[in-house]
């Protein structure tokens, strides 16, 4: 029987680290020929990822630009997927989540008649502008796929309230099946500033900070409490692994460059990543993904935008949202510091994005989108 031709199509990191799972899974499947094309949005971020997972690429487009813009991504992406898509002839195309990658993925598919399903869907802020740009194309993406695998029950409704086409799914993220992996009690960090870290005696909060409509005053003025928080502190020690984006990498060290326990450091490998937040005291974060990852860790995350698509963790305790404002992000970082019984409180570990089986859950719906199993694989529901 003719194997059911699947492309994975990715190029930022995050991306990669919740596609690179579900890659595998694929791969194992009998019914499934997986392929995955990286468009390289993202380059020594991506090749990272794909190190530690062990993945190849069948395509890369190496689209990257160290100055690059949002028009300059997503065309080199969609103009480069034309040629990729007229050689492999997929069956189904899979994109994940908001990004500029994701968009141009689902467009070109789009444009070639080939069905989209997208990984992490129906998440929403309902502001167009924040996150800039990926609430738009997580939008677009949702109207083009033919297939929504929505990690969580109100990620579905969502997309049910918004009267998509196609069919949803809630699988779960796949970013805890990852983690299933990643994770490990005797883990020994690569880098040696990271080995020197006190954790027993010294708080180690975990900071990163990179969105683009953070760019600007909201960066400066969020770094500049992170800096007032460490000089205030003299137990805290705060690390940082900075973004490879020049005006992100500028800004940080501007703020942060000279102050006594911030380790501004290059990015480092998702393992080390997993590992140096199971061990940290809190987490302060712009990021999506650490969203999910630190409360099912039991850290609690101040999120440093404001508004967040994912919001259930804020309703669990483990995350509150802090904004961009200098005096309420330094109130809820001395209180987190300060505050014992609040900080057990936001410590519980909790997760409402997964159980470990998203991908499983993903590749039976496929399986049964393409009539390989009878049955419509049970929702994700929260534990
Ligand atoms: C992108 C995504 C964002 C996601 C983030 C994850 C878009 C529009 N944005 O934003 O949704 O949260 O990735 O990190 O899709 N760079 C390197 N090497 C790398 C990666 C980046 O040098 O491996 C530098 C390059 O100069 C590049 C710049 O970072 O031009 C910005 O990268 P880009 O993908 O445009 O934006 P991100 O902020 O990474
Ligand atoms: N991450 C990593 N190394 C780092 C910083 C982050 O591996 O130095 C991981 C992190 O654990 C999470 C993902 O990258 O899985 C989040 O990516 P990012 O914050 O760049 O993007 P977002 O999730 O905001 O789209």
């Amino acid at each position: 029987m003719k194997k059911i031709k699947i492309m994975s199509v990715f190029g930022t990191r995050p991306e990669a680290i919740k596609m690179a799972p579900l890659v595998k899974t694929l791969a194992a499947r009998e019914g499934f020929e997986s392929l995955c094309c990286l468009t390289g949005q993202h380059r020594e971020m991506l090749d990272s990822v794909m190190e530690i997972f062990r993945l190849r690429a069948d395509f890369d487009l190496n689209i990257m630009q160290k100055q690059q813009t949002l028009s300059s991504i997503t065309t080199r992406a969609l103009l480069g997927m034309e040629t990729v898509l007229e050689e492999a002839q997929p069956d189904l195309v899979l994109v994940h989540g908001d990004t500029s990658t994701t968009f141009a993925g689902a467009l070109a598919a789009f444009y070639h008649k080939i069905p989209v399903g997208h990984v992490e869907a129906g998440l929403r802020t309902y502001d167009k502008y924040s996150p800039f740009p990926e609430e738009m194309n997580r939008t677009l993406v949702g109207d083009i796929a033919a297939l929504h695998f929505s990690p969580t029950p109100a990620n579905a409704e969502n997309l049910r309230r918004e009267a998509v086409r196609g069919e949803i799914f809630v699988t779960g993220n796949t970013v805890i099946d990852a983690m299933q992996t990643t994770v490990r009690q005797d883990f020994r960090f690569a880098a040696q500033e990271l080995n020197a870290l006190d954790f027993e005696n010294k708080r180690v909060i975990v900071l990163t900070c990179h969105r683009r409509e953070n760019y600007g005053q909201p960066m400066h003025d969020i770094l500049r409490a992170v800096r007032h928080v460490v000089e205030t502190h003299p137990d805290v020690e705060v690390v940082y692994p900075v973004h490879l984006s020049p005006i992100v990498r500028a800004c940080a060290q501007e703020e942060l460059g000279d102050v006594a326990r911030v380790h501004l450091i290059d990015p480092v490998d998702v393992e080390q990543m997993h590992n140096l937040m199971a061990r940290c005291c809190f987490v302060m974060t712009d990021s999506g993904g650490l969203q999910e990852e630190a409360p099912a860790l039991g850290k609690p995350v101040l999120v440093l935008r404001r508004e967040t698509e994912r919001p259930e963790a804020v309703a669990a305790g483990t995350v509150k949202l802090a904004g961009v404002a200098y005096d309420e992000i330094v109130r809820l970082a001395n209180a987190l510091l300060e505050q014992p019984a609040l900080y057990r409180q936001m410590a519980q570990a909790v997760n409402p994005y997964g159980d470990g089986r998203a991908c499983t859950r993903i590749a039976d719906a496929i399986a049964w989108h393409f009539g390989l199993r009878d049955e419509k694989p049970a929702d994700f529901k929260a534990i």
